[in-house]
Order: C-alpha cells, then structure tokens, then sequence
C-alpha cells in the first residue's frame, strides 16, 4: 500500500475491521439465545444461497479468542461488532433478560480492551428477535420503545467501557430488501407501503435510544452514538438523468440522513413526489409516508458523528414512467453499474474508490461537520479461494489513497475506517458463497480455521507504519 501518503491521516486515525453477530457468532440456540428473524428466515429453505444458515458461521460465539488473535494480528485500533439483540433478550423485551448472552459480550468487550482496541457496539445489525417479528418487527410503531429499553439496557451495562455507540445498521438496506422487495429477513414484499413504515419506526426507535442516552447515560459515560448509513455514490448516466439523480439521493441517503442531519423531517420533495403519486395512483388511505409526531424525540441532531457504509457507485437511469405502487416507481429512478467499473464478487459491488472521496465530500457539503467514521467499506470474493488477493489488497490501497486524500485536500473530517469485514462470514442471502473478509474462514473444516489473506497483511502494514509515524 505505498502509493497511500500516511501522512494524511491523522495521529488518532481509528483503523478498524466490522462484522455483525448473525454473520459470524453461530451458537444460534446456545446457552439460551431467543431466534432472530434471520434464524426463521434461513431455516424455511429456498431463502439464501445453498440454504446455508448463520447456525455455526465462524461459532465466535465459542472461539472469540481466535477471532480475538486476528484482530491483534492486524494491530486494529478499533472493532465494530453487534450484540444479538436475542441473545441478550430472547424475547426482544428486557422482561426476559439471558445472563448468557450478557456475560458473553461483557467477556468480548473487555478482551478487546485489555489488548488495547476500542469496541465500536452496533444495537441491531439486521437480527430483530423473532418475538417481535411475531408483533410486527419495524412496521408496529410499539418497537421503537422496546428498542429504546434495549438500547438502555445495553449503554448500561456496556456502557462503562463501551463509548462508541451505532444503534442501527442501514435502515434503508433493511427497509428496502426485508420489507419491499422480501429478499431479506423478515421476507415482507408490500410494494410502496411497508419500506416507508419500517423505516420511520427505525428513526423513531434510534431517536429515542439517542435521546436516552443523551439524558441518561452520556452525563457519566460521556461516550458517542450514531447510526450507520448505506449510501452509493450516485452519477447520472447521461445528461437527462441529472433529476433522477437527486431523486435517487434523496430515496437513499437523504431519506434517513435529513431527518437527522437537516430538518427533523423528511426531505420535501421526497414527501411531495410520495402524495402525488399516491394521488395519481387513486391510493387513498392516508399518507404513505408517516409523520414525525411533535409528541416525540425528534430525529434532528440524533447523531453525534456521521457513520457511512460505502461499496459501491451507480449510474442513475431516469424511471418516471414507471406508475406501479412501488418505492422504485416512487423514486422514478434507478442505479446501475457501469460496465466500465470492475465487478468484484458480487454483481452488485463496483470497484470505484473516487466515488468513495466524492461521498465524503458531498456529506460534508451537505450535512454535517460532525466527524466521519466510515463504518464499512469492503470487497469481495467469489468462487476459488485466493489467500493471495492480490486484487482485494490493491482495492485497499486505492480507497484509502481516496480517504487520504478527502481527508487532506478535501478538509473532510474522517476519523476512522472499519474495513469490512474481519473476517469471511455469513453473507445474507449469498450464505458463505461471498466472502468478503481480511482473514478466510474454512467453513468446510470442523475448525472453522482462520488464515490471514494477502490483503490481511498489507492492511496490517499500512496500520503499523501509520502507528510507527505518529
Ligand atoms: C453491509 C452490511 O452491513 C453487511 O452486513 C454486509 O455483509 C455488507 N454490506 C456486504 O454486503
């Protein structure tokens, strides 16, 4: 990674890896552990690649010491995992607490800090506890009050030690795929109507769990929360997709990051496109697209940095005719890959590491001055294993070559990187068909054995020389 000027990165530059604890625990029905909605999900069959299950993944629910020798390995300054929300409260309500469960995050946490590396927590990482599914997941407006009781419960007893905070995982991804298009857990395909109420609860739920620990917990644990967002870089794809464009913003990061960053609210025109088209289309129950209650904790300034999950860059192509009852025929747009970007792995992941730098920049114009972590950032890998991942290691150095360089020509204030992901895992619905980690799991090996990749090790470098120069 020599063409990366390390200079340009601050001295307290948090160089981190991510995972999320359905993709890497296993230990699905171990030592009292509530089903998540993921558990439900993969075990109906015909959901995910090979009907493979998150039942074992990489089982860092009984070997975290190993996974603990691979972040040491890195000489990572900071990990980003998740709590099972069920493993901890198996019900999803703090009525039913699992001692378990607590005792094994309190162990996870408290390794990490005696090697020296901060936790970054995430509350819910796509894993909603089954029980509340069996109520109406993110689509009953009840949820956002049991997540605040699980958010306490987690600040309160993590809290002491644990001060980076992310209480949700790219609402839109969950919105999007687990209740419009039905490809992700909980599998809900209600075209136009669901995504909207699932990610109002979403914010609703993270605003209370900030406001929380605003008022409760950051007076004596003085620690930070946010929630991580997904975005693309957007482009348009000729000089007529410029309007599709903004309209493809505003349906993606806007959508979540206005409310907080801006206005309390949801971005304007996305609300009046929404009631035209329901107009339009004769719907008349009520509007699609809820409202933020005066009689709750707004949304606006529930962050106290901004945390991005950037992949990939799309081409907008304009939709406007499309006049289906649908959130794409709402956005009347839609992204797509430009043949000339490389595809690593997955279809959906262009290598285009400028349009990370232009991200960051446009978030900054556009939001906020609060500090940046990015919370993930990755490439993947498909069919034969290559320990020597040659192109994986070379799309590091590219990216964070971008990240330099919005950080010292661009002024953008990014203070750390968390590459995803630690370690090969449990790819949603592409099972362990995708793997996206620093370190390669053997899945097919009792062992589940951990060996560093190419790009493990050049990552290792770049952060011992940043240490050895600051
Ligand atoms: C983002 C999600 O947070 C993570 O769970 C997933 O594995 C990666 N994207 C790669 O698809």
């Amino acid at each position: 990674m020599s063409a990366i000027d390390i200079t340009a990165f601050p001295k307290d530059f948090a160089w981190g890896a991510a995972t999320a604890a359905y993709q890497i625990e296993g230990g699905w029905n171990m030592d009292g552990r509530g089903p998540s909605i993921w558990d439900t999900f993969c075990h109906e069959g015909g959901r995910v690649f090979g009907d493979n299950t998150g039942d074992v993944a990489c089982n860092s629910y009984q070997l975290w010491e190993e996974d603990l020798k691979c972040i040491q390995q890195l000489g990572l300054s900071h990990y980003r995992l998740s709590v099972s929300w069920s493993r901890i409260l198996p019900n999803g309500t703090t009525n039913h607490i699992n001692p378990k469960g607590v005792e094994y995050y309190n162990k996870v946490i408290d390794s990490l800090i005696a090697s020296g590396v901060t936790p970054m927590i995430t509350l819910w990482h796509m894993d909603l506890p089954q029980a509340l599914q069996d109520c109406g997941g993110w689509c009953s407006a009840e949820i956002a009050d049991i997540f605040e009781s699980y958010a306490s419960f987690c600040f309160k007893n993590f809290g002491d030690r644990v001060k980076l905070w992310i209480t949700l995982n790219e609402p839109y991804v969950c919105a999007m795929l687990g209740y419009e298009d039905g490809i992700f857990a909980p599998g809900i395909k209600d075209p136009g109507l669901s995504v909207y109420v699932a990610g109002h609860n979403m914010l609703r739920a993270h605003a209370k769990a900030w406001h929380a620990y605003n008022t409760h917990f950051r007076p004596s644990q003085g620690g930070q929360v946010s929630l991580a967002l997904y975005s693309d870089r957007a482009e348009p794809l000729t000089a007529k997709d410029a309007a599709a464009t903004e309209r493809y913003k505003e349906f993606t990061l806007d959508w979540f990051a206005c409310p907080v960053f801006c206005t309390g609210d949801y971005p304007e025109s996305m609300r009046s496109r929404i009631e035209n088209r329901s107009l339009e289309l004769g719907y008349k129950q009520g509007s699609r697209l809820p409202h933020f209650s005066k009689d709750e904790p707004s949304p606006l300034g529930t962050a106290d940095f901004f945390a991005l999950n950037y992949y990939t860059s799309r081409k907008v192509k304009d939709l406007s005719e499309n006049t289906e009852l649908s959130f794409v025929g709402d956005q009347g747009a839609e992204g797509v890959i430009d043949p000339s970007w490389p595809i690593c792995g997955v279809h959906w992941l262009a290598v285009y590491p400028e349009g990370l730098r232009k991200l960051l920049k446009y978030i900054k114009d556009t939001y906020t001055s609060v500090p940046i972590y990015i919370t993930e950032n990755g490439f993947s890998q498909m069919g034969p294993v290559q320990i020597e991942d040659v192109d994986r290691s070379q799309f590091y150095e590219d990216t964070l070559q971008q990240v330099g360089k919005a950080i010292s020509q661009d002024g953008v204030n990014v203070k750390g990187y968390f590459a995803w992901s630690l370690l090969d895992n449990f790819e949603w619905n592409d099972g362990f068909n995708v793997r996206f980690g620093l370190f390669h799991v053997d899945f097919s090996s009792s062992e589940l054995k951990r060996t560093l990749y190419r790009s493990g090790r050049d990552y290792a470098a770049l952060i011992a020389k940043h240490r050895s120069q600051s």
